[in-house]
Parts: structure tokens; sequence; C-alpha cells
């Protein structure tokens, strides 16, 4: 029986080419989340980049056997609901970290030296060289990671190209992993923040992690530092970053925030909290041909991998045998 496979999210151009060849396909990158309940219904294979995967799709797609996240983070996926009902999810984990580590040393820099706001002040024909001297400089400095996965270890390295010493927050990791990428562990969140000068997030988005970044947190940061999130919005708590960016003179990079548009050229309602944001981009961590390419490719070996009745990896269901 032909594969049904339905592509709701904007894929390489190569992935659609290699999926025809394996199913049969509907690519449909414009797909709202609340349209997938009625359109899912009998395809075998649904793969998503950033469209919600409800409880209602879930439902709904009763010949449904595997969801594929062409990313890393599955939370827009409803996943207990998915093992419910027997269906895989998969995700292509490291394949797009390198674009989102070079967002992050982009940020970095950035808010360090306010490349944006140069740009913006030259536009308008102003020559702002005295203004803009009072930048930190990055080599010496110390750079605080949280969470050591495939992002965390890559801009480590690239921040140590910069001459920045590294230390990490990961509970998961212990010093001696950590060794052979010349990274300090630090034991609590508290001890890596009051010692760096930037602070970059890239942990999962869990119930433990949702608003680690607080109003408590800010205030143990050195005064000045830089803070940047390119993980997940919910691991920042937004109310409190007016204040703590007044009172501390905090630089804040966001590329992630909480409610975001679901889809493009949605409205920003956030603009209040931007206003006191020092570099802001629209979560485009992963929005690079190179990591689109690299993401595509796992996504066509994961569905290949399925149809030759093997084992891809998973983020849910370990088991096959769960399928029959
Ligand atoms: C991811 O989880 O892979 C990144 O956050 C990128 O997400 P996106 O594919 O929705 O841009």
């Amino acid at each position: 029986m032909t594969t049904k496979i339905f592509v709701a999210d904007k894929v390489a151009e190569f992935v659609q080419k290699s999926l025809n060849k394996l199913g049969e396909v509907l690519y449909r990158p414009t797909t709202k989340a609340q349209e997938l309940p009625e359109l899912i219904q009998d395809y075998n294979i649904l793969v998503v980049r950033s469209t919600r995967v409800t409880e209602d799709t879930i439902k709904s797609a009763t010949d449904l056997k595997m969801i594929i996240r062409a990313g890393a983070g599955t939370d827009n996926i409803d996943i207990p609901k998915a093992t419910e009902h027997g269906v895989f999810v998969c995700n292509c984990p490291g394949t797009n970290s390198s674009a989102v580590a070079e967002l992050v040393i982009g940020h970095m820099i950035c808010a360090d030296r306010l490349i944006h706001q140069t740009t913006e002040t030259l536009k308008k024909g102003t020559w702002c060289k005295t203004k803009f001297q009072g930048s930190m400089g990055l080599r010496g400095r110390n750079l605080g990671i949280v969470s050591l996965g495939y992002i965390g270890k890559l801009v480590a390295k690239a921040a140590q190209g910069l001459g920045m010493v590294v230390y990490a927050y990961d509970p998961r990791k212990t010093q001696e992993i950590m060794d052979p990428w010349k990274i300090t562990k630090m034991e609590t969140l508290t001890e890596l923040v009051e010692i760096s000068d930037v602070v970059t997030v890239h942990t999962v988005l869990t119930e433990k992690t949702k608003h680690m970044f607080n109003e408590e947190i800010f205030k143990r940061f050195k005064n000045g530092a830089i803070f940047i999130n390119a993980a997940r919005g919910g691991i920042v708590d937004h109310t409190c970053l007016p204040k703590i960016v007044k009172e501390k003179g905090l630089k804040i990079s966001l590329d992630v925030y909480e409610d975001e548009p679901s889809t493009t050229s949605e409205e920003f309602p956030q603009t209040e909290l931007a206003k006191s944001i020092t570099t802001l981009t629209p979560h485009i961590g992963a929005s690079t041909k190179q990591a689109s390419e690299a993401v595509g490719e796992m996504t066509v070996e994961i569905v290949q991998t399925f149809l030759n009745e093997k084992l891809p990896p998973m983020v849910n269901i370990k088991n096959r045998e769960l399928l029959k």
C-alpha cells in the first residue's frame, strides 16, 4: 500500500522530491494547526516544523503512524497523546545546531557592539563614533552556557575562538565530560550567572525549566551582562525584563518569545517588551539553507528507515511492537 505523507510546513525543495519517490505526498506549507484535524485524516506520516500538532489532530488521524518534527524541539507536538495512540514521534536533533549557534554568536557580538543601533544612527545621517565606545569586548570575558548539548558545545567552541572563557551549568554533565571542551562546570545556575559576562541558554522547555530565568535570577547577574535566549521563550519570564534591564543595565538578546505568532507575517504583539531589548530576531535560529538541508536529509532518512521497517530514533515510543 502507498504511504501517504502530509508535509505541513516549508521544507527544502529536494525533500519534496525525495519524499515523492517514497510515497504519495501532500505538500501544504501554509497549513494552520486548526486545519490539521480535518486534513490529516487518511495520512500515515506527518512532517511539521513549528505547526502545532494537537490532541484533536492526533485523534482525527486514524491512519497516522509517525510524526516527524523537521527540527529539534518537539514542544509543538502533543507527545503524550501521540504515545497513547501508538504514533511514533521523531525529530532531527543536532541537524540545525550550527545555524542556531551562529545566530547566538551574532547576537552576542551585536549586543556588545550595538551594531544594529549604530547602523540605524548612521542611516539617519549621524556619525556616532563617541556614543558607541562603551562596549565591554569579548576577549577574556566569561561566557556562561546553560545546558551543554549540540548547540551549547558549538557556541562554546566559537566563543573560545574569540578568546572567551567558558563555564557551563548542566546537571546531567560531569566535569570529566566537560574537560575535553575546556569548559568549567558550575554546580548551580546562580553560580554560573554570577561569574558570567554573557549568559546563553540552550535547554529544552519543561515544567522544570519554565521561567528558570526570572527576576530573582536576573538580579544575580553582573551589571551590564548580556543574556541570550535562542532556545524557547517560556524559559524566560518576559514580564520582568523591562524592570531588570533598567535596574542592572543588562543587554538582552532574544530569538524566541512566550506566545510566538504561529504563522509568518502575523502581528508581533510584544512591542512594549521589544523596546527594552537590545537585539531581537523572530525565531530564525534554524532558518539557514544549510540547516534546512541538513534537517531535510534527516527527515527523508527517517521516512526511509521507517518504510524499511526499521526503528528510526524516536522521542516517545522505543518499542516497535507497540504499533502492532
Ligand atoms: C528547533 O527546535 O529545531 C528550532 O527552534 C527551530 O525551530 P523552527 O524549525 O520552528 O524554526
